[in-house]
C-alpha cells in the first residue's frame, strides 16, 4: 500500500503533467497568481523540491531554519543519517541528529529522502574491518535498525551509494565488494524492503547523468533489482560543472523511466571557479533551470534535492579546489540568479513580483479588492480514492497579512488525517485552521498553499466545502 504522501505526489504528477504539456507553460488554476517560493511551486505540480541539511545549522540558525521549512518540501540529512553519524561503535546507535531533521521535516510537512545505509564512504573503521558473515550481519543489523527507526517518517532511501567504480563500469573495488562479492548489494536492498516495505529504495551515484559506461552498468543493475521488486528509483546525485549539463542528460533518465522505476535528482550543486562574474552566475542559472525543467516534465522524476542550502555550507570548495559557489542561495540568504531560474522551471514566478498586483496599474481602470475580506480560500480535491482523498488548498492575501486563519465544516463524513504547511485544530467535522509558521506573512495579491488529506466512507464523493478565510 502506498503511504498517503506518496500517493499526493504520484496522482498529482500525472495530473499536472498533462495539463502542463496541453498549455506548454507552468500551471493555470482559479487562483492564478504564480507561486514565489521553490516549495509553493514545486507544491503545485506535485513534485518534492528538497535540500541537503546540516543538524548544527539547522538547530542554532533561526535564518537557515526558516528558509529550509519556507522553501522546501523534502528535506535529505548530508550527514546525519550516514554509517559513522548513526552506529559509531558496534551496536551503539545515536540518533538524536537523525531524529530532529526527521522531527524538523514532519513539523513542517516535508517529505524526507533518507541517505544512506551502505556506503564505502563515511562508514567507521569497526566495519570496515570486519569480513565474511561479521561483515555481512552488521549490514543487515544496521539497515533493519535505520530502516525499522524511520519507518513511516522516511519516504525514500538511498540504500547504497556509489556502488560503480569510474572506470568502464566496472564495480566499485570497495571493501564491501572484495570482502562481500557483488551479492552485497542485492542483500541490502532484500534487507531495505523487508524492513520498511512502504519505502522507495534508491540506488545512487554521481556521473551518471549521462549515457556513459558508468550509467549503463548502474541500468544492468537496476533492470536486475527491479525485477526482483527490489528496487523503486534511481537517485542521479548530479554534482555537475558550470555549463556542462549533459547533453544525453533527459534520455538517460527516460531510459530508467522506461524501465518502471523512478529517478530523482538527488544532490545538486553547479560548481564553477570562484570567485563567480555575473556572466557565470547567469550561466548557472540556465544550467539549474534545465535540470530542473527535465525533471519537472518527467512525470516519473519525484523530485529535485540541492545539496545544501547556502554557498557557503556546500561541500565543494573541499573536495574541488578553486570551485565553489554551487548552489542557490548566497551566504546572507539572498538568492541568487540561480534561485529565479530554478523557480521558472518549477512554474513559479521569478521576477519577484506577485502576479496579482502590478504597482503601476491605473488605479481608474481596476477592480478594487473585495472589501471585508483580507483574505480568501479555495479548496480543490487533487486526487480522490474510495476511502479518502488529498486536496490542495490556497489562500489569498486580499491585503497585505502576517497571519491567516480559515474554517470551514464538512458536510458529510470526511475527517482530515494530516495536513501539511497549515496548523490548528483541523481534524473534527468543523476545521479551524491557521498559518504555517512561514507561510503567513504575504503581500496583497499574493497566494501560498497547504494541503491535507482526509479518510471518508467508502464510495461517497469528496465535497469541496466553502472557505472563510481571515487575517489574523
Ligand atoms: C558529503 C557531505 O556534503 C560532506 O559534508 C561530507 O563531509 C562528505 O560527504 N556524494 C554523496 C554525499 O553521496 O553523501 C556526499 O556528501 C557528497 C558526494
Amino acid at each position: 500500500m502506498l503511504k498517503s504522501r506518496q500517493r499526493r505526489r504520484a496522482v498529482i504528477a500525472g495530473v499536472v503533467t498533462v495539463a502542463t504539456a496541453a498549455l506548454g507553460i507552468g500551471l493555470s488554476t482559479q487562483f492564478a497568481s504564480a507561486q514565489t517560493t521553490l516549495r509553493g511551486a514545486a507544491d503545485a505540480i506535485g513534485k518534492d523540491i528538497g535540500v541537503a541539511v546540516s543538524y548544527s545549522q539547522l538547530m542554532n540558525n533561526a535564518s537557515y531554519r526558516n528558509t529550509v521549512a519556507s522553501e522546501f518540501n523534502s528535506l535529505t540529512a548530508e550527514n546525519a543519517m550516514k554509517w559513522d553519524a548513526t552506529e559509531p561503535s558496534d551496536g551503539n546507535y545515536t540518533f538524536t541528529q537523525a531524529d530532529a531533521i526527521v522531527d524538523f521535516a514532519e513539523d513542517n510537512g516535508q517529505t524526507v529522502h533518507g541517505h544512506t545505509f551502505v556506503w564505502h564512504s563515511q562508514t567507521p573503521s569497526w566495519v570496515q574491518n570486519l569480513s565474511g558473515t561479521a561483515l555481512q550481519t552488521a549490514m543487515v543489523d544496521h539497515i533493519n535498525t535505520v530502516a525499522n527507526r524511520y519507518e513511516g517518517r522516511v519516504d525514500s532511501w538511498d540504500v547504497v551509494n556509489e556502488v560503480v567504480s569510474d572506470s568502464n563500469g566496472a564495480l566499485r573495488d570497495s571493501f564491501w565488494l572484495q570482502k562481500l562479492g557483488e551479492g552485497y548489494i542485492t542483500t541490502a536492498f532484500q534487507t531495505a524492503r523487508a524492513a520498511d516495505p512502504n519505502a522507495d529504495l534508491y540506488i545512487n551515484d554521481y556521473s551518471i547523468e549521462a549515457d556513459n559506461a558508468k550509467s549503463d552498468r548502474i541500468y544492468t543493475i537496476a533492470q536486475g533489482l527491479k525485477a526482483q521488486n527490489l528496487l523503486d528509483g534511481v537517485g542521479f546525485q548530479s554534482h555537475l560543472i558550470l555549463g556542462q549539463v549533459p547533453s544525453t542528460m533527459e534520455a538517460n533518465l527516460q531510459r530508467f523511466v522506461d524501465l518502471g522505476l523512478k529517478v530523482r535528482i538527488t544532490e545538486l550543486d553547479i560548481r564553477l571557479q570562484t570567485p563567480a562574474d555575473s556572466a557565470e552566475l547567469a550561466q548557472q542559472a540556465a544550467d539549474y533551470q534545465r535540470v530542473v525543467e527535465m525533471c519537472a516534465e518527467l512525470v516519473d522524476c519525484t523530485g529535485v534535492t540541492v545539496w545544501g542550502l547556502r554557498d557557503g555550507d556546500s561541500w565543494v570548495p573541499s573536495v574541488f579546489p578553486g570551485y565553489g559557489a554551487p548552489l542557490l542561495f548566497n551566504d546572507d540568504l539572498s538568492k541568487k540568479p540561480a534561485y529565479t531560474s530554478t523557480l521558472n522551471a518549477l512554474g513559479g514566478d521569478g521576477t519577484g513580483n506577485p502576479t496579482t498586483t502590478p504597482a503601476t496599474t491605473d488605479p481608474a481602470t481596476t477592480t478594487p479588492p473585495p472589501t471585508g475580506s483580507g483574505c480568501t480560500a479555495q479548496l480543490s480535491v487533487q486526487s480522490p480514492w474510495n476511502t479518502g482523498a488529498t486536496y490542495s488548498a490556497t489562500v489569498k492575501a486580499n491585503q497585505a497579512l502576517t497571519g491567516w486563519k480559515v474554517t470551514w465544516t464538512w458536510p458529510g463524513s470526511e475527517r482530515i488525517s494530516n495536513a501539511w504547511s497549515v496548523t490548528g485544530t483541523l481534524t473534527g467535522a468543523t476545521v479551524n485552521g491557521a498559518n504555517a509558521a512561514y507561510n503567513g506573512t504575504l503581500a496583497a495579491g499574493q497566494s501560498t498553499t497547504f494541503g491535507f488529506n482526509i479518510t471518508k466512507n467508502d464510495g461517497s464523493t469528496a465535497s469541496v466545502p466553502t472557505v472563510t478565510c481571515t487575517p489574523a
